[in-house]
C-alpha cells in the first residue's frame, strides 16, 4: 500500500499565467478513470466521512483551502491543501474527513476508478473493524 503524500504538481508558470499538470505514471500512481469536483460548500459544512477499498484518488485544492484529516484506523493526520500546485495522494482503506473550507473552496479530484458505492466504508465502525483485520494501515508504516 502506498502511503498518503503530497505530490507536487508539474508547473509551467510565464507572465500570462500557470499551468498545473498531473500525468499517470509520472506524477501518480495510477490511471485516472474519473474526475470530480467539489465546490460550494456551504460556511462550516463538511464533507467525506467515509473510506475506500479499492480507489485511489489524488485531491487537489484547485481554488481556496480545506482541511482533510486521513485515518488508516491506527493513525490520524491532517494536511491543509491550499495550493493549486499540489495534490494529496490518498490510497485505499484510508477514512477522510474534509473540514475548513473557505469561502467558494473548489477541491478536484482525479480517480482510479468508476464511482461505485460499493466500493465506500460509509460507517466508521465497520472500516475500523476491516482496517484492525488487515493490520498496521498505511499511514502506520511497515512494522
Ligand atoms: P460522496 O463521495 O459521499 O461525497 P463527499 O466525499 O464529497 O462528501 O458523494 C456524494 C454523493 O454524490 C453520493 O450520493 C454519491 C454521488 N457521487 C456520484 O454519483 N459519483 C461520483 O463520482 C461521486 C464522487 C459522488
Amino acid at each position: 500500500m502506498i502511503a498518503p503524500q503530497i505530490i507536487k504538481l508539474e508547473e509551467h508558470r510565464d507572465e500570462v499565467g500557470c499551468i498545473f499538470v498531473v500525468e499517470t505514471s509520472q506524477h501518480i500512481p495510477f490511471e485516472v478513470k474519473r474526475y470530480y469536483s467539489i465546490s460550494d460548500v456551504p460556511d462550516g459544512a463538511d464533507r467525506g466521512s467515509h473510506a475506500h477499498r479499492r480507489l485511489e484518488q489524488l485531491v487537489i485544492a484547485a481554488y481556496g483551502s480545506f482541511d482533510i484529516t486521513l485515518d488508516d484506523g491506527f493513525e490520524r493526520r491532517r494536511h491543509r491543501l491550499s495550493d493549486p500546485g499540489v495534490g494529496l495522494y490518498i490510497g485505499p482503506m484510508i477514512w477522510r474527513d474534509l473540514t475548513n473550507f473557505s469561502s467558494g473552496a473548489v477541491a478536484v479530484v482525479l480517480a482510479s476508478r468508476h464511482y461505485e458505492e460499493s466500493d465506500y466504508y460509509r460507517d466508521y465502525d465497520e472500516f475500523l473493524r476491516d482496517a484492525a483485520r488487515a493490520g498496521r494501515g498505511p499511514l502506520s508504516g511497515d512494522g
